[in-house]
């Protein structure tokens, strides 16, 4: 959530808050239960199989301390629904009982523009429906490719004309204008004029979740070299290709009854996969697997089944696939088929019952790459270790390093210590903000026990909010050393140069704070570590000790002056500085 700072004075959003729960809200997605203060269930965003994800429902906001996504309800919606920021807003704004014209004019003119296209799919797909059953030979091309007329209804499968404008001008007779059609992208408007994008193309339309006609996959009907084999709609205001699974809509009921997701590479394999009573099949839209698909699929079932075809593309794909699927702590069984063999191939050939079995022997990802790899151990072991770093869940890290060392018969201890000279390798994710992988390196280790008093004090600024001036007032930022502690007290001092009140303090805070900030923000937000009878002497202590090592760092600065200029002026007095303070901690600490 980048542009909250400049929105947060929005009354639209104070208006959302105050009418909405965070807890009723997460409630609808997650089991929670009350702990203290505080709610408490398994995190939606990681894999987890005990609950550390926290919700406050006096501050309103939520952290998991297992993966760190915190936030409030604006930052829940848009992970969880993989929303943007005016989409959550107009969501909530929705839940929240506000009209949607009270959102800002441009953002309800795109709404409408977004109707407009839905409408205008649908009137393309009954459009390329109407030319199939015209078309003869489009009927004996799919009869050739072993789908039933049943299968053909279901999907809603139609062909394009081979004519340069035809949906044009059907677009055009039922009454959208030239905008609204070069925006849904079926349409190429160039410099020698307007052609229809699909042409002589089996079409299949794809649907978003609720079945809805977002864009089309068309698969040549020529045999021309020149042209490419598949075509998807660009990118629209309804449809975007990087996020979409094929057949999804069909797929979901399936998923969730049967808590897995197959997912093959093409059109035609997930169609026959369906047609074979395979129902929980999907596939991306010709690119690899992306964050995107996985959020979508994550929400029906986080288990998976890769598909790939048997030949070095399909081989180089499920690498790929991999790659995400470990940064997403997803639980995954891979199978390659035989070489030559798609699904399709291999249901059409062999038939539903080899196929099932064929599904029954997948493998896990490391017995996958370790097969892939053949006699290269080392280098099979290598590149799966190279997948762990990324991975968020510490017992799939966990499970999956002694899976590596088993299958490559390498000694447990080594492997341990060669994860340790990796470097997390980069993921391209379109949501940037996944939990960082340096993190999940970290929580290898063992965990850091010593909770310094930097964190103590941030801890209760947050926590206990009626705290936070008096910490504020004294603390000297400059000396601390936690730089993203320091950054968060920085903000706080100026939320409070002005206007000392608490109240949402966290709100106002998180408000300025980048993604890091964020996290460690609501770590502690969400409880005191400290109980309450203790909480002041704490901060005393705590303070102390902070501004003892201002005082020595100072003190340091100031001997090197005072061997250069000969004045110890200043050096003596901080000395007298330390020594009472010193004074103070030991008569504390006898008290
Ligand atoms: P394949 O080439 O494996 O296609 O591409 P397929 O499904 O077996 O094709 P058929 O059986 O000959 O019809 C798999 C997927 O990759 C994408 C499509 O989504 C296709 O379903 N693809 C392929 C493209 O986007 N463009 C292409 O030119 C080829
Ligand atoms: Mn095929």
């Amino acid at each position: 959530m980048k542009n909250t700072g400049a929105m947060k004075s929005d009354a639209l959003i104070d208006d959302i808050k105050a009418r909405l729960d965070i807890v009723d809200l997460v409630s609808e997605h997650v089991d929670l239960k009350r702990a203290g203060q505080n709610y408490k269930g398994l995190c939606p965003f990681h894999t987890e199989k005990t609950p550390s994800f926290m919700v406050s429902p006096s501050k309103q906001i939520f952290h998991c301390f297992g993966c760190s996504k915190g936030g409030d309800i604006f930052a829940f919606v848009m992970d969880y629904e993989n929303m943007t920021f005016q989409e959550a807003l107009s969501h909530l704004a929705g839940k929240a009982g506000i009209s949607l014209e009270r959102i800002k004019g441009g953002s309800s003119a795109a709404a409408a523009l977004k109707e407009v296209l839905y409408a205008l799919n649908r009137e393309a797909m009954l459009f390329f429906q109407r030319l199939l059953a015209s078309s003869g030979q489009a009927r004996a091309y799919l009869e050739e490719r072993g789908l039933s007329s049943g299968t053909v209804e279901h999907f809603a499968l139609g062909c394009s004309a081979g004519d340069r404008d035809a949906l044009l001008s059907h677009l055009k007779k039922k009454g959208f204008s030239p905008e609204q059609i070069k925006a849904s992208g079926l349409v190429h408007f160039g410099e020698r004029g307007a052609h229809d994008f699909f042409r002589e193309r089996v079409m299949f339309p794809i649907s978003d979740l609720q079945g809805k006609v977002i864009a089309f996959g068309g698969r040549t009907l020529s045999s021309s070299k020149s042209v490419p084999k598949y075509l998807n709609s660009p990118d629209s205001p309804i449809f975007r290709k990087g996020d979409t699974c094929y057949a999804l809509h069909h797929a979901k009921q399936a998923i969730v009854q049967k808590n897995y997701t197959i997912i093959v590479e093409g059109y035609l394999d997930a169609i026959t996969c369906h047609q074979h009573g395979f129902l929980n099949t999907v596939a991306p839209l010709g690119t690899a697997l992306t964050a995107g698909h996985v959020h979508r699929l994550k929400r029906l079932s986080s288990n998976v089944l890769l598909l790939f075809d048997g030949d070095t593309a399909g081989a180089a794909a499920a690498k790929r696939s991999l790659e995400l699927i470990f940064a997403e702590a997803m639980t995954a069984k891979v199978l390659m088929l035989p070489t030559g063999e798609d699904p399709d191939t291999f249901l059409r050939t062999y038939g539903p019952e080899r196929f099932k079995f064929a599904l029954s022997k997948a493998v896990s990802p490391v017995e996958f790459l370790m097969k892939l790899y053949g006699k290269k151990k080392i280098e099979a072991a290598k590149y799966a270790l190279s997948l762990i770093p990324a991975c968020p869940d510490a017992l799939l890290r966990d499970e999956t390093l002694r899976e590596i060392a088993s299958w490559s018969g390498l000694n447990e201890h080594a492997v341990r210590e060669e994860l340790k000279k990796i470097k997390p390798k980069p993921l391209a994710s379109p949501y940037g903000a996944r939990s960082s992988a340096g993190d999940a390196r970290q929580e290898l280790q063992p965990k850091r026990e010593r909770r310094d008093e930097e964190e103590i004090l941030l801890n209760i600024a947050l926590s206990l909010p009626e705290k936070a001036p008096s910490i504020v007032r004294r603390l000297n930022p400059d000396t601390m050393e936690d730089t993203l502690a320091r950054r968060v007290f920085e903000k706080m001092r100026t939320l409070m140069s002005d206007d000392e009140s608490t109240s949402s303090l966290t709100e106002r805070l998180l408000a300025l704070c980048g993604n890091e900030e964020r996290a460690l923000i609501t770590k502690h937000a969400v409880a005191p570590h400290i109980d309450q009878q203790y909480v002041d002497r704490n901060i005393e202590d705590c303070l102390d000790k902070v501004l003892l090592r201002g005082i020595e760092g100072q003190i340091k600065a100031a001997e090197r002056d005072a061997r250069e200029t000969g004045d110890t002026k200043q050096l003596h007095a901080l000395i007298t500085e330390k020594r009472k303070l010193l004074q103070k901690i030991a008569d504390t600490a006898q008290r």
